[in-house]
C-alpha cells in the first residue's frame, strides 16, 4: 500500500494541500510579477528618457504614468514576504547529501501504479478536496496550460507537457519533508548559489554553503559540462522529468520544458551560463516558449472536462505508451 492510500485522517490531508496550494500560488504570483516589474522598468526608464527630451510644461505631467507600477510593486511585496518564510527553509535543507538521497529514494520505490489521467484527478483531489476557495485547481491550471497551446497550433508534446508539467507535486503526498522539496525556484547544488537565485542570502544556513568542495564556481562540475550532468534541487519537477525521461516518449524539448521550468534563475535571469553545453542553448529557447503558457493562461473560464477528455486520453497514450505509470 502506498502512503498515499494509508489511512490519514481527512484533517491531516486538508492542512498539508491547503499549505501547498496557498504557497504555490505566492510563488507563482511572485514569479508573475518579477516578470512584470521588471517589464515596467524597462518602460519606466524609456519614458523617462522620452520626457527628458520633452520641454519643462510636459515634463510635469508624469505621476499618474507610474501608478500601475506602484501598484505591482505592492502586490509584490506582499507576496515577498509570505514566500520569504519558504525560501529561508528551502535554501537551508537542499543539499547535496540531500539531493542523492532524494534521487535514491526515487529510483528505488514504486508510490503508487496509475494512468497520467487518474494521476491528474488523483492530485486534483488531494489538493483541493480541502479548500472550494482556491482560485485555480490544479486540474484547471493543467489543463489551461494545455488549451492555450493547443490553441495556438503547437505540437502534440507541447500540449502534453503543459498537461503534466506540475503532475510531479503528488510528491508532496507521497515522501517529501515538507514544501521546500515539492515546489519554488529550482537551483543547481554542488556549485557556488547563484545572486540570482530569489532570496541567495538565505544559502548562508545551508551546510554546502562552506563546504569547499560545493562552494566554488564549478563545484562538483565542470565547464560547459552540460545542465544534463547537473543536479538540481529536488522538486516536482525533477520528479516529473525523471518519471517522464523513462516512461515516456516525449522529446528532449518537452523533457526540457518539465525539468527546468521552475529553474527561474537560469532561464529568465541568466544564471549558470558556464555550466551550459550547445544542447543546453536549444533547451533553454523551448523553456522560455512553455514559460508564459504556465504564468498567464489562466483564465476564469471552467474547463469542461468531458468535453476534452477523448482529446487528451489519446494524446496521453501517444506518449505513455505503458498506459500504468509507475509513481
Ligand atoms: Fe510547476
Ligand atoms: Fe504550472
Amino acid at each position: 500500500m502506498s502512503r498515499i492510500d494509508k489511512p490519514r485522517t481527512q484533517h491531516q490531508n486538508t492542512d498539508k494541500s491547503r499549505l501547498l496550494e496557498q504557497l504555490d500560488e505566492d510563488i507563482q504570483e511572485l514569479n508573475q510579477l518579477k516578470q512584470k516589474i521588471k517589464q515596467l522598468e524597462e518602460e519606466k526608464q524609456l519614458k523617462e528618457q522620452q520626457l527628458e527630451q520633452l520641454d519643462t510644461t510636459s515634463a510635469q505631467v508624469p505621476s499618474v504614468m507610474f501608478n500601475t507600477t506602484y501598484r505591482e510593486y505592492r502586490q509584490y511585496d506582499l507576496a515577498y514576504n509570505r514566500v520569504k518564510e519558504f525560501y529561508k527553509e528551502q535554501h537551508r535543507y537542499q543539499t547535496v547529501a540531500y539531493n542523492i538521497q532524494a534521487r535514491i529514494n526515487f529510483k528505488t520505490k514504486v508510490r503508487d501504479k496509475m494512468t497520467i489521467w487518474d494521476a491528474l484527478l488523483k492530485l486534483n483531489h488531494l489538493l483541493d478536496e480541502s479548500d472550494p476557495d482556491t482560485e485555480l485547481s490544479q486540474i484547471e491550471h493543467a489543463f489551461q496550460t494545455a488549451e492555450a497551446i493547443r490553441k495556438d497550433n503547437k505540437p502534440r508534446w507541447f500540449q502534453l507537457v503543459g498537461l503534466i508539467h506540475d503532475l510531479g507535486k503528488l510528491l508532496y503526498f507521497y515522501e517529501s519533508k515538507g514544501q521546500w522539496d515539492v515546489v519554488g525556484d529550482t537551483f543547481p547544488v554542488g556549485c557556488r548559489y547563484s545572486t540570482k537565485i530569489i532570496h541567495h542570502e538565505f544559502f548562508k544556513d545551508n551546510p554546502d554553503y562552506k563546504n569547499p568542495l560545493y562552494n566554488t564556481k564549478y563545484g562538483i562540475y565542470s565547464p560547459h559540462c552540460g545542465l544534463e550532468n547537473v543536479m538540481l534541487s529536488w522538486g516536482h519537477d525533477e520528479y516529473m522529468y525523471h518519471l517522464a525521461k523513462e516512461q515516456s516518449r516525449l522529446p528532449p524539448q518537452a523533457l526540457a520544458m518539465i525539468r527546468y521550468h521552475s529553474f527561474y534563475p537560469w532561464h529568465q535571469e541568466g544564471a549558470y551560463k558556464y555550466l551550459m553545453n550547445k544542447k543546453d542553448e536549444e533547451m533553454l529557447k523551448a523553456v522560455k516558449e512553455f514559460n508564459p503558457y504556465d504564468l498567464y493562461s489562466k483564465t476564469d473560464v471552467k474547463c469542461n472536462l468531458e468535453e476534452v477528455k477523448d482529446y487528451y486520453i489519446e494524446l496521453i497514450d501517444e506518449f505513455f505508451p505503458k498506459k500504468v505509470i509507475d509513481f
